[in-house]
């Protein structure tokens, strides 16, 4: 994702938010891999707590509280925004889409990684996938999950974008990761077991939804999203007043 987001070419001290953080794997992996100075943010103070532990001394890795769909960050405040398997939690993808690039420096990169469903304005889900999808959704609090096509539309509807907005399918690539999270979880148990109980039983019950994503994807009705966008030299400036002002960077 660094490299087909371009970003790997980005020298050191870069500024990135990474929105939807969870416990801060990426974050940390940017800031000690690359040298960029990281932010993650998630909804989930328990997150950036345990995210918080997992960071050492010296890694450039903060992360806090914050809503992506009401970011606290001033506008253009970052070189790149990067999220990872967040998308598919807002239930406002719109404003998910503008809050990334509002953040975003003129001339900064946008990398998105997500789960989508397959466009169903050009294929409408059938009998099987309607109770499927709907059970996907449910099981890890998903409002909605978006499509490749659709989420590129809204990035290029911010009206901010350079040029395209690329996108790319990884479905294949990523295929493997299903079986493969419910293997991690035989062969290094002591971090459910570590939660007790209830731990245990919360681990178990996502065995059947790993294996649903598993069928949703293997069979066309999800898909693995990958979306790169850069920001507009040429930014509307809107001031607090709200007069507008057209400012070329
Ligand atoms: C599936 S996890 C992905 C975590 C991480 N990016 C990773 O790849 O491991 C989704 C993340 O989105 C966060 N999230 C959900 N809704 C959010 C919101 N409105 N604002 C910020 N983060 C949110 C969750 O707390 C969680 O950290």
């Amino acid at each position: 994702m660094v490299k087909w987001g371009g970003v790997d070419k980005l020298p050191r001290g870069t500024t990135v938010i990474d929105v939807g953080c969870g416990i801060g794997g990426s974050s940390r992996i940017l800031a000690k891999e690359y040298g960029f100075n990281v932010t993650g943010i998630t909804i989930s103070p328990q997150q950036v707590q345990r995210a918080q532990e997992l960071t050492p001394e010296g890694v450039d890795a903060k992360f806090k509280v914050d809503d992506a769909l009401a970011l606290s960050f001033p506008d253009n405040s970052f070189d790149v925004v990067w999220s990872i398997e967040a998308g598919p939690h807002m239930p406002d993808k719109a404003k998910y889409a503008q809050e990334m690039i509002r953040v975003l420096k003129p001339g900064g990169i946008l990398v998105v990684a997500d789960w989508n469903q397959r466009d169903d304005r050009q294929k409408q889900l059938n009998f099987w996938e309607k109770p499927v999808m709907r059970q996907l959704l449910e099981q890890w609090s998903h409002p909605a999950f978006s499509s490749i096509e659709g989420f590129s539309e809204l990035i290029a509807e911010t009206g901010l974008v350079e040029g395209e907005v690329t996108t790319a399918d990884w479905t294949q690539e990523t295929l493997p990761s299903w079986f493969d999270s419910i293997w991690q979880g035989v062969i290094k148990p002591q971090g459910m077991i570590r939660s007790g109980l209830s731990g245990v039983i919360k681990s178990l019950r996502e065995v059947p939804t790993l294996l649903l994503m598993r069928l949703a994807f293997g069979n066309g009705l999800c898909r693995f999203g990958m979306f790169r966008a850069v920001k507009t030299n040429s930014v509307s400036k809107s001031a607090d007043n709200m007069e507008t002002e057209v400012v070329k960077v």
